[in-house]
């Protein structure tokens, strides 16, 4: 299979002042295009079987992937996986918080939307150097925060991302330097609560009603 870079749904400016056009053009035009490029290099190289596997599948179980092409496909491939979530879950500003069973669920296992927020933010402060913290769903259907070093995917770990921050430098350090803190406090705003609310409804479903 061929990747490409999905279409974004907001232009690069849009999600002013929080993140700034600069950062979301390089973040979109480069970064994630240069992982997107050099998976399908990577790919190439491997059996057909690992090609027409779903690159979800791949990156669940990076095993499969010949030795030599392994790290290459774990990087690129969960960059891509990654970013791709990144770009849907993100909105010019217009909702503060999810609704619904979302925000139930969100309440009932941090004990309030703003100590979610506080402990999400901790997480993503004490991941060092390059990585992510995600809000993820299990196999039972239980939500809970995690991180994960580099581009590695939290399907690595058995979660389902609901929602994901990019801590790479390259997602803010354009707008906000060193002060990683300013640009989490930032993100909460361009957060498109409705589509992780979707995911969140969708992953529930295949865990109730499995095929
Ligand atoms: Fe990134």
């Amino acid at each position: 299979m061929n990747y490409k870079v999905p279409n974004l749904r907001f232009t690069c400016n849009a999600l002013e002042p929080f993140l700034n056009e600069h950062t979301l053009q390089y973040h979109y035009q480069h970064h994630h295009q240069d992982y997107v490029t050099r998976l399908n290099d990577l790919l190439e190289l491997c059996p057909t079987q690992i090609r027409n596997k779903p690159l979800e599948d791949i990156i669940a179980d990076i095993s499969v992937i010949p030795g030599e092409y392994r790290q290459g496909i774990r990087n690129y491939g969960g960059g891509h996986l990654n970013h791709s979530l990144w770009w849907q879950i993100l909105s010019p500003p217009h909702t503060t918080h999810p609704q619904g069973e979302l925000l139930k669920t969100i309440n009932f296992a941090f004990g309030g939307f703003d100590n979610f927020k506080a402990i999400f933010k901790r997480i993503a402060l004490e991941r060092f150097g390059s990585g992510w913290t995600w809000l993820g769903m299990d196999h039972l259907g239980k939500i809970d925060i995690t991180s994960t070093p580099n581009e590695d995917s939290p399907i690595m770990l058995g979660f389902r991302p609901l929602l994901g921050i990019d801590l790479w430098e390259h997602a803010y350090y354009l707008n906000y330097q060193h002060r990683r803190g300013d640009y989490i406090n930032a993100w909460w705003h361009v957060i498109d609560w409705s589509r992780v609310s979707q995911l969140f409804d969708m992953y529930r479903e295949t865990i109730l009603h499995p095929k």
